[in-house]
This record gives structure tokens, C-alpha cells and sequence, in this order.
């Protein structure tokens, strides 16, 4: 077989080597375009060809380079682009987790109080949290100087004394009975500030959940009714409720609420203090004053109202100990609630 022969056969070999993967394209690479390639040795030879026929055989040589170039550059870029698509697509892996969030336990515990109220053909009323002095204290048997005052500590304006941050939703009551006419039944959750001290147990900002309920011929039998419902609905059929007479400027009679434990079942445990009981809200027939200062027939009207500290519940319901845990955010506090609803 001639030099020309043998060359011609290595172009066939270039054109028709089946490579399908990067093993065999490294092997062609190394026989045809590495630093000792075959195509080197056959050029070698030309020293054996004749003159005239030199640049045939260069041409000819040259060729087989090229074509060999050629090829192992499209294959080069084929595996590449297989490897990469390959890379991204990776079926195996375990897919993204998406971090869902969860409802706020204190939004939770609100939406089922709320929920058990709307049962009772409550409805929901929100109003500001910016009030006056008015709406916050004076209409709600509170007058300038009422030592009463003292028992919520107020955030005062500076520049407007009579603007103050809502110590609490019974501001709520007083805006509905001046805008609506009775038969009313409200529910007025929403946030409420008190210049204290923060700490476990106390914060300067909290949620309450106001109820209100006036109407003819409305009684203590009725508070009574109402509250034993709501309770059983929201601790569990047996818990049982105790009154204490107690003081509240905007209701006569008042009272505190207890019930009985729903941690201990009643026998005594750190979160009732051994005690059997845990107080959970406060509550009484409306005074007729506040009636009055609203415009409302108290020879025709009358009704009861109540109040409760959702922090409160909520802080009994999950035992969590200290209320600041419950507006820091942490979400390795907040993640604890996801299944609650
Ligand atoms: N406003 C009271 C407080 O913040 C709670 C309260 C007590 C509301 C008795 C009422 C009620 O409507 O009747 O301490």
C-alpha cells in the first residue's frame, strides 16, 4: 500500500469512526491532533514522494487534519452541551422547599373567639386605635380626675392631651352605641396600648376582644348564659365559670370571670397556681350612665358587655410563659403554630 493509499484509508477512518462518548473522543484525539498523531508520521514520509507529486500529498495530508479537527470540535460541543443539560435537570434531586408561614397563635386564638361569638349572631366592629379622651374614658364613666383612670396607664399626646393611644376596645362601645341604634351585638377585637413596663408578663402593647349587647329586656342571666357558652366552646364542654364581684367604672354590676382549668381539669397546677381556677375576663351589665352618654333609652335598653385579653388566653392555651415571645417574630417561636388553627 502506497503513502497515498495509507493516507486515504486514515480519512475514511477520520469520516467514519462511530465516538459516542467522551472516551472515545479523547482516544481520536490523541490519533489524529495530539503532539504525536499519526498524521505527523505519515507527513513524515514525504521526503519519499516524488517532487511533482509533494504538494498533492501535503494537500492530501492536510486534509485528513481538517477533517479530523472538524469532527472532534462538533463532538467536543455535543458532549458539552449534554453534560450541562444533564447538570441542570437532575431528576434525583429533592425538590426546593418552599416555607410556608403560619397564622400568628394570637391571630389564631382571636379568629376562634371571634368565630364562637359570630355563632351567637355577634358581629364583628373594628374601629381605631388612635381615640380621644372622650370615646377612651369620659363616655365610658371615666371624667377627668376619675381615680379610675389609674388602673390603665395611659400614652398620652403631648401636643393634644386629648388624644391618647386606646387603653382598651371599650372605646369600641362607645362609637357603636352613638352610630347605631339597639338591638346591638358587637365584637371588637383589636390592639391596645398601656404605658407599663415590659416584662414575662406584661407589654406595652396587646389585643383584647371587647363584646357588647344591648337590646330590650336584656339580662345578668343572659351575660351569664352567653359567657357559660363561649367558655364550653372554647376550653372544652366541661369547663365550668365563676363569678367575683369586681369594679369596672363602665358596668354596674361588674365582675371578673374565672374557669376551671383547663390545663389541671381543675386540681391544681402551676398555670392555675393550684388554685383550680384561671381568671380570663372581665364583665358586667352596662352602667346606664354610659348608656345615657351614647343617647340610648335606658328606660327601654339595657345590656351587658364584656372584656378579654387575648395574650391572656392565648399565653393559658399554649403555656407560653413569657408575653414577649409573642411580638418578636422569632420564627423558631412562631414555626411551633403552624398546625394550629
Ligand atoms: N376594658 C376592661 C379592661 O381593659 C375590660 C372590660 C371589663 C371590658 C369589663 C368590658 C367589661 O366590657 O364589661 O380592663
Amino acid at each position: 500500500m502506497d503513502i497515498f493509499e495509507q493516507t486515504e484509508n486514515l480519512q475514511k477512518e477520520v469520516q467514519e469512526t462511530v465516538i459516542t462518548d467522551a472516551e472515545a473522543l479523547e482516544k481520536f484525539r490523541i490519533r489524529f491532533l495530539g503532539s504525536k498523531n499519526i498524521l505527523k508520521d505519515i507527513f513524515g514520509e514525504i521526503k519519499n514522494v516524488p517532487n511533482e507529486r509533494k504538494k498533492e500529498f501535503g494537500q492530501l495530508v492536510n486534509k485528513v487534519k481538517q477533517t479530523a479537527e472538524e469532527k472532534f470540535a462538533a463532538l467536543q460541543e455535543q458532549f458539552q452541551q449534554q453534560n450541562t443539560t444533564a447538570e441542570t435537570i437532575d431528576l434525583t434531586l429533592p425538590g426546593d422547599v418552599t416555607n410556608l408561614g403560619a397564622r400568628h397563635p394570637i391571630q389564631v386564638v382571636k379568629n376562634q373567639i371571634v368565630d364562637i361569638f359570630k355563632r351567637l349572631g355577634f358581629a364583628v366592629q373594628e374601629d381605631r386605635e388612635i381615640e380621644d379622651d372622650w370615646h377612651n374614658f369620659t363616655a365610658l364613666n371615666m371624667p377627668e380626675d376619675h381615680p379610675a383612670r389609674d388602673m390603665q396607664d395611659t400614652f398620652f399626646i403631648n401636643v393634644n392631651p386629648d388624644i391618647v393611644l386606646r387603653t382598651h376596645t371599650s372605646s369600641v362601645q362607645v362609637r357603636t352605641m352613638e352610630n347605631q341604634k339597639p338591638p346591638i351585638r358587637i365584637l371588637s377585637p383589636g390592639r391596645v396600648y398601656r404605658n407599663e413596663t415590659i416584662s414575662a408578663r406584661s407589654h406595652c402593647f396587646f389585643h383584647q376582644v371587647e363584646g357588647l349587647y344591648i337590646d330590650e329586656n336584656v339580662s345578668f342571666a343572659d351575660l351569664l348564659q352567653t359567657l357559660d357558652f363561649f367558655v364550653k366552646e372554647l376550653f372544652g364542654k366541661d369547663t365550668k365559670i365563676k363569678l367575683r364581684p369586681s369594679y369596672f367604672p363602665f358596668t354596674e354590676p361588674s365582675a371578673e370571670v374565672d374557669v376551671t382549668c383547663f390545663i389541671c381539669g381543675g386540681s391544681g397546677c402551676t398555670v392555675c397556681k393550684q388554685s383550680g381556677w384561671v381568671e380570663i375576663l372581665g364583665c358586667g351589665m352596662v352602667d346606664p350612665k354610659v348608656l345615657e352618654n351614647c343617647q340610648i333609652d335606658t328606660k327601654k335598653y339595657a345590656g351587658f358587655a364584656f372584656g378579654m385579653g387575648v395574650e391572656r388566653i392565648t399565653m393559658l392555651k399554649y403555656q407560653i410563659k413569657d408575653i414577649r415571645l409573642l411580638s418578636e417574630n422569632d420564627t423558631r417561636f412562631l414555626e411551633q403554630f403552624k398546625s394550629a388553627r
